[in-house]
């Protein structure tokens, strides 16, 4: 087991997004942080996260956070952007920590589904890297019927999008009727599924991420706007099957 790194606790509190470090000269001031019983009164003391109170609670997943969320329509993940954004779903303080809080790419903002954020770069890179062939499945519906030959077009790894210079790779279109079908990619492109119907002459009209890798959105429970927090191995866990 990796040996637990201490911590200034004013470096700790406000790199978890609890306050300022002056916010917790003041709360240390106020005897609101406690360790076993006994109160910390030095902005310098080092501590073990896992040890530390502050009002009488644990603190907030201190030794990093990953989520699984499911993607309402409408909210933008970005932490920037104007209107609603993906971050308004989850506690303030989230935004506020270091490392911090990323996406693991992105879906438009009228797309749903599975998106997972975590504060771990080794994760967000497993996830993204083509190497590790961890799929997205995508549940979507077309304005018009299918022509029938996109599935062969898909799978070919030869359909180059506008402005790409690269063809896609291959990818399986499965058909639930003319004008819904389900979409496997092995890479993330921008708009990746609506620019595929667009080269093929269609349009979509509504996209929702149902699986990524093996985890599919439905086996979560989660309703829109809603998320869950897991650990590290139980995400890579989840997205190879083996949970
Ligand atoms: N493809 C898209 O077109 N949009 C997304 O959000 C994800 C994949």
């Amino acid at each position: 087991m990796a040996a637990i790194k201490m911590e200034r606790i004013d470096r700790l509190l406000s790199r978890l997004g609890y306050g300022s470090r002056s916010d917790v000269q003041v709360w240390l001031r106020q005897g609101l942080v406690s360790i076993d019983g006994k109160l910390v009164k030095s902005a310098s003391q080092k501590v073990n996260p896992a040890e530390v109170l502050l009002e009488d609670q644990a603190l907030d997943h201190p030794f990093g956070l990953t989520v699984i969320y499911h993607k309402p329509l409408g909210a933008v993940c970005s932490h920037r952007e104007s209107g609603r954004l993906i971050y308004d779903d989850f506690p303030a303080r989230w935004v506020d920590r270091k490392p911090s809080l990323s996406s693991v790419g992105r879906l438009d903002k009228e797309t749903s589904g599975l998106l997972i954020l975590t504060d771990d770069g080794q994760l967000n890179h497993h996830i993204t890297s083509p190497k590790n062939h961890i799929s997205r499945t995508y549940a979507v519906s077309l304005h018009a019927p299918l022509a029938g030959n996109e599935a062969q077009i898909f799978a070919s790894g030869k359909l180059l999008l506008k402005d790409d210079d690269k063809p896609c790779l291959p990818a399986e279109l499965s058909i639930i009727d003319e004008q819904h079908v389900s979409v496997v990619l092995h890479e993330g492109r921008y708009h990746q599924v609506r620019r595929m119907f667009a080269a093929v002459g269609n349009h979509v009209t509504e996209l929702c991420r149902s699986h990524i890798g093996a985890l599919s959105l439905e086996s979560t429970g989660l309703a829109p706007g809603e998320y869950l927090t897991a650990t590290v191995e139980e995400v890579q866990g989840m997205l190879a099957g083996e949970s």
